[in-house]
């Protein structure tokens, strides 16, 4: 499973990419405005900032709703940096950009995807990537697994190569079960990637190695 971070925090970028377990990132528009950038140019700056830190996809959304305004940002996107992914919303006009990029060759990542019905309309446009948002499906008391194991049985009876991106992980439970159902990426906070780290047993069992060495 691809591990992508979802933030637009320059230095929590670089600490996972020095983790060495990244393998790209996911930025939205209020991800961006949490980190003060404003005016398209500032924006667009940034975007290619977060490419020279990773080695992977970099999901960039656009904020126009209809066909030619989603057309319009995206080839600007797309033509920023070869990592960009044109992020593009679960909405009728965006269907129609996600199939104009998919036979341009632009990537796409189909966001705020909320049932199996808009994954799979995403993947037959040709779509790169889907984003089903689990952890505000949780927050409405949905389980948002559920989700990625319905897109998951989808795809694979039909050979989508549509990859199922799991966002709004809130926790590392959330990236264990993402695993099990076979999501091809989880996009998380740092917070959840390094929560995978934390075990009661291994600092007690360090702290004794570590002790017994001084013997
Ligand atoms: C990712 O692409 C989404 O923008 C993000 O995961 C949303 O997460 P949230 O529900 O925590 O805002």
């Amino acid at each position: 499973m691809k591990f992508f971070i979802d933030t637009a925090n320059l230095a929590q970028i670089k600490e996972a990419q020095d983790l060495g377990v990244l393998d790209g990132v996911t930025t939205n528009p209020s991800l961006m405005a949490k980190e003060g950038i404003k005016g398209q140019d500032n924006i667009l700056k940034h975007y290619v900032d977060i490419c020279k830190i990773v080695d992977g996809d970099v999901s960039a959304e656009v904020i126009s709703t209809d066909f030619e305004g989603m057309v319009r940002e995206g080839e600007a996107l797309a033509e920023l940096h070869p990592q960009i992914v044109v992020k593009i919303p679960m909405i009728k006009d965006g269907i129609k950009a996600i199939k104009y990029f998919s036979e341009k060759g632009i990537r796409t990542n189909c966001t705020l995807i909320f049932s199996a019905g808009q994954a799979l309309l995403a993947a037959k446009a040709g779509a790169t990537y889907v984003s089903p948002f689990i952890g505000r499906l949780d927050d409405v008391s949905t389980d948002g697994m559920i989700l990625i194991e319905d897109i998951r049985i989808i795809f694979d009876n039909y050979g989508y190569e549509t990859q199922i991106l799991a966002a709004s992980v809130r926790h590392p439970i959330h990236i264990i079960q993402c695993a099990k159902l076979g999501a091809d990426v989880a996009t998380c906070p740092l917070s959840a990637i390094l929560a995978l780290l934390n075990h009661p047993l291994t600092d007690k069992g360090l702290a004794q190695f570590l002790a017994d060495a001084k013997k």
